[in-house]
């Protein structure tokens, strides 16, 4: 029992922390991307600034101006944006072994996909996320990312075939999660393996009085172009396991791919704004048919459903599946192990309350294959359909 409870609260420790350095990680780089953007040459700057920029918030006025290479003089103190970064990674990763590797059976293996002991899908995640990184770094080191639009091509196919992938092998949720803390890692990996040694280099070259390589810095701005448009999707992959229809639906590796063109789309209509540049306004109907399209996939409903039962199934039915396959870990005192109570809250344990959670039913193991959890208490293709033609009737 102790276990578990420590585990509740370590998860909630680590998301706390994970979201907020995230938050503070994301904030001060979208707010370097716009500003940057809006930097404005004007006669008169002092020699190596590239623009200016005037800004108002909290009570006073900033006047920002950007030095390309380096000023004349280093100052004496300079503030370095890295730890939102690697705090993000490394809460990120203690949050993923304590939800999904420790609860591997639930979280990451769906039996009914492929039938993998917790420490083989252990491994495989963990094995996947590293080779993942290293061939991307590959990629951009072998000089390839220079070629823009092929790159972003590639990456984005490559991308889509791991989401597939990892669908075929983990559970929806799992696999979800993988992807993300693939894309997570590789974002984190840029900050600490590129752009922050490359500009410590620049930083020691000039405090030297050597012109730095310009190589460094283009390297540096190449990797944070990627981060620019790899934000939005990672946020939607991340927060994805509260959404059964996303991840535990036939078409989620398609939706996935579909989240991974929209993120960057809708990116560039900021970036478009921040230049100044009018709108692209077009970006919101690609966004709302996207959208759309995600809407349309995630009804298909889970992998294993068989053609719905033709009659409408009686309650007996309903509260049978129910009670075999969910109520040992959904009731007030569930007889799960490791499970000490309803888990969030939901009682599955008495025709009441079967029938009061009538929709959530629905979306998480009807329309979808969620719960339950890993497929441990292996429903099949038909019950859920059983409980499918019990909802819609509701
Ligand atoms: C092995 C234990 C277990 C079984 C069996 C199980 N669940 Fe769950 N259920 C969980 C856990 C754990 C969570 C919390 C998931 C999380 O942390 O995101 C959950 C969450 C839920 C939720 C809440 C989702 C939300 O909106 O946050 C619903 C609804 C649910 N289960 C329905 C079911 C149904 C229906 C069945 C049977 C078909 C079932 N569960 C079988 C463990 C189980």
């Amino acid at each position: 029992m102790w276990a578990s409870i420590i585990s509740e609260w370590l998860s909630l420790i680590f998301r706390w922390l994970h979201v907020i350095a995230a938050v503070a990680w994301i904030g001060s780089s979208f707010y370097f991307i716009a500003l940057d953007l809006s930097l404005k040459p004007r006669e008169g700057l002092p020699k190596g600034v590239m623009g200016e920029a005037w800004q108002v918030h909290g009570g006073g006025f900033y006047h920002i101006v950007k030095y390309l290479v380096a000023p004349a003089q280093m100052p004496s103190e300079l503030t370095w944006f890295k730890w939102e970064a690697y705090t993000t990674w490394l809460s990120g990763f203690v949050l993923m072994i304590v939800v999904y590797y420790l609860n591997a059976d639930l979280f990451l293996v769906d039996k009914s996909i492929l039938d993998l002991t917790p420490i083989q899908a252990g491994l495989f995640s963990f094995g996947s996320l590293a080779l993942a990184w290293l061939l991307y770094e590959a990629a951009c080191r072998s000089g390839l990312a220079k070629h823009e639009l092929p790159f972003a091509i590639g990456g984005y196919v490559f991308l889509v075939a791991l989401t597939y992938a990892f669908t075929h092998v983990l559970s929806g949720r799992g696999a979800f999660n993988q992807i993300g803390a693939i894309i997570g890692t590789i974002m984190v990996a840029n900050v600490f393996a590129v752009i922050i040694p490359n500009q410590k280099k620049i930083v020691a070259a000039l405090l030297a009085g050597q012109a730095p390589d310009p190589r460094l810095g283009k390297a540096g701005k190449e990797r944070s172009v990627h981060n620019n448009y790899l934000t939005l999707p990672v946020v939607v992959l991340m927060i994805s396991n509260h959404y059964p229809l996303l991840f535990g639906t036939r078409y989620n590796w398609a939706i996935v791919a579909i989240v991974l063109a929209l993120g960057p789309v809708i990116r560039h209509f900021f970036n478009e704004r921040h230049k100044g540049n009018p709108s692209p306004w077009w970006v919101w109907g690609v966004a709302a048919a996207g959208m759309i399209a995600i809407l349309l996939l995630s009804a298909a409903g889970p992998r294993d459903t068989r053609t719905a039962a033709t009659a409408r199934p009686s309650f007996a039915q309903v509260e049978e599946i129910v009670t075999s396959r969910c109520s040992m870990c959904h009731a007030a005192e569930p007889v799960w192990d490791g499970i000490v109570a309803a888990p969030k809250g939901v009682l599955l344990d008495n025709a009441d309350n079967i029938q009061r959670n009538a929709r959530l039913i629905a979306r998480n193991a009807a329309w979808s294959s969620a719960m339950p959890p890993g497929n441990i208490t292996e429903i099949t293709g038909e019950e859920r359909a059983v409980l499918a033609a019990w909802a819609g009737a509701q």
